[in-house]
């Protein structure tokens, strides 16, 4: 005896709507089986234009730029290095990309947005305060260690603190080409040009002294 179809129905439409959804979650899906950007072509559609498929090589689709031990020296006591279709061609038109990201001890890769990626942040080395807030203001925040992964949905302000003894590394992995990356700070305090202080000392309800102080630290 079969089982009624009825009971099917409403499951069948619920999947023919998420169907297209997922598909539209990330980057958009190639129409090749490859499109190593040619960053020297004059016009290009969302991305980059092709290389002529006659001229594309093995060595086309490696990268070895996440071998290098970022140098972090720096303010935050961090370096990303990108392994995005900026570096590595290949990824044109593929909807992923991964990047390294080097701690100092107590180095802060400091609250940033991808705005058109979720991230898998895989722990490499050390250990890690890795935390993202929603929309609503909550903060989501675990300690992570070498081995462990954190994940942070699409758009989320979120940051990594390192709160081990010794240095430590992440590889991100990102289902964009080019997830983009602004820090929230120099967003905001080192602009070009640079947003009026009127603007922003009524967002943080502070005066022009302390504004232009933030200011001084994220000049572009
Ligand atoms: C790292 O960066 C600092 C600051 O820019 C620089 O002084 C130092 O020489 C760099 N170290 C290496 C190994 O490149």
């Amino acid at each position: 005896m079969t089982m009624s179809t009825s009971h099917f129905k409403p499951l069948f439409f619920v999947m023919l709507f998420l169907l297209p959804l997922t598909s539209h979650c990330a980057d958009s899906d190639p129409l090749q089986d490859f499109c190593v950007a040619d960053y020297s072509a004059k016009t290009s559609g969302d991305g980059f234009a092709c290389k002529p498929a006659s001229e594309v090589k093995a060595d086309d689709f490696f990268f070895s730029g996440l071998r290098y031990e970022g140098n972090t020296t720096n303010k935050f006591g961090t370096l990303t290095t990108h392994g995005d279709v900026l570096s590595f061609p290949a990824l044109n038109t593929l909807g992923l990309s991964m990047n390294r990201v080097d701690f100092a001890p107590g180095g802060l890769n400091p609250p940033h947005i991808h705005p058109r990626s979720s991230e898998i942040v895989f722990v490499v080395e050390g250990t890690l305060l890795a935390g993202f807030l929603t929309s609503k203001h909550v903060l989501f925040s675990k300690v992570v260690n070498a081995g462990d992964m954190f994940v942070i949905p699409r758009s989320l302000v979120h940051f990594q603190l390192n709160i081990g003894k010794t240095k430590a590394r992440t590889i991100t992995s990102f289902n964009s080409q080019f997830p983009g990356d602004p820090i929230m700070s120099t967003n905001l305090f080192g602009s070009t040009p640079t947003i009026p202080n009127e603007v922003l000392t009524k967002t943080f309800q502070v005066d022009d002294n302390i504004v232009n102080l933030i200011k001084s630290k994220f000049s572009p």
